[in-house]
């Protein structure tokens, strides 16, 4: 064989070699490659080497040098390719372990209850301790049980609909002159009536859920917020047996004895009526809306307001949670960010 014809083979030989162990996407075809070109009894680098003894003798030398050279190229080209694939099964195995639940130190984030929800479970407590049942009522009400029968007149500033979320009804809709009037309840305070309505004296119950109002929210304000609604009717109930309940109740959850002032204030459910307030933490602190309940509202529900009497208080659930965990801004409960939640 001439010489140059051999060595116009191995150049030949060393670029494909190159390009197959380049291109060797893995380790497979990387095998296949080195089989191909550096088998030891079928490769065709060794095939090329039996060619050698065909050479003439006095460019045997030169042979063997360019033989070299090409084995050298071969296998660095292979060994090149072996070094990247090791890289790539590394990486690989690496992305294909996502969670080790064997590991040391991995910590689990559990969920906890709403801080409203903790708060109404404790009020309920308080309360339940006190002899008050607990009472449900439905959250879109009717005009009777939001207005009416709370004495209510039909031109209180109340009814605005600035002031309430009325709900279109089929007969609103239809176009009805005076169509039955629905609405998110604006406050709890519907619940007695269903309770009276249902229920002879004596009662003693709780009621605990949203009440919607169209308010702008603000650091003390949301349109959507949570009232606690109290009711006693008996004979002979007093205004002094509202201040005990109330100053019971806020003793209990404030964790401290806590005294309760009353301002006269009014609400068309109750004559007289208040705003209490508690003392706690070296300042006066509004607690919510309350009074004797209104004999026209007693009357309202059939009851006769010369045989029985009764208090009602109202309120607000965010607020007494915001006092008691010092938390400044009513919006936070309802952000769910839950850096806020979980350190309830
Ligand atoms: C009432 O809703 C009366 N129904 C309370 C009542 C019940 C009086 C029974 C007499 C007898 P008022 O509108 O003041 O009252 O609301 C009561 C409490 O709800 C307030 O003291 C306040 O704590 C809370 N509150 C009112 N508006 C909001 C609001 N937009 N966001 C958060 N809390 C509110």
């Amino acid at each position: 064989m001439a010489l140059q014809d051999f060595l116009d083979q191995l150049d030949e030989l060393g670029t494909a070699a190159e390009t197959a162990f380049g291109a060797a996407a893995d380790t497979v075809a990387l095998e296949a490659a080195r089989v191909t070109f550096l088998g030891a009894k079928k490769g065709q680098l060794k095939s090329i080497q039996q060619q050698m003894g065909s050479i003439e003798r006095a460019d045997k030398p030169t042979a063997g040098k360019a033989f070299n050279a090409t084995k050298g190229r071969i296998e660095a080209a292979f060994e090149a390719a072996q070094q990247r694939s090791n890289n790539n099964t590394d990486s690989d195995s690496t992305a294909s372990i996502q969670f080790d639940a064997s590991l040391p130190g991995t910590t689990f984030r559990c969920g906890n209850v709403h801080p409203i929800t903790q708060t109404i479970e404790e009020l309920k407590d308080i309360m339940g301790r006190l002899g008050f049942s607990i009472v449900d009522g439905p959250e879109i009400e009717d005009d009777w049980h939001n207005f009416v029968a709370l004495n209510i007149p039909d031109d209180h500033p109340a009814r605005d609909p600035l002031e309430n979320f009325y709900l279109a009804t089929a007969d609103a809709i239809s176009g009805d002159k005076n169509p039955v009037g629905l609405l998110l309840r604006s406050q709890t305070s519907t619940v007695q009536i269903r309770v009276m309505e249902k229920t002879a004296p004596p009662i003693r119950i709780i009621s605990l859920g949203r009440v919607y109002r169209p308010d702008t929210a603000d650091a003390t304000h949301y349109p959507m917020f949570h009232q606690i609604e109290g009711l006693m009717i008996d004979t002979d109930v007093s205004m002094a047996d509202l201040k005990s309940v109330l100053r019971l109740f806020a003793t209990s959850y404030l964790g401290d004895d806590v005294t309760i002032r009353f301002r006269p204030s009014f609400f068309p459910f109750t004559e007289p009526s208040v705003e209490a307030d508690y003392y706690w933490n070296g300042q006066w602190v509004e607690f919510g809306g309350a009074g004797m309940v209104d004999p026209n509202v007693l009357q309202a529900v059939g009851y006769d307001p010369e045989e029985v009497t009764g208090f009602a208080f109202g309120l607000g659930v965010e607020r007494l949670c915001m006092r008691r965990h010092g938390v400044a801004d009513i919006r936070e409960f309802y952000k769910n960010d839950v850096r806020f939640l979980a350190q309830f």
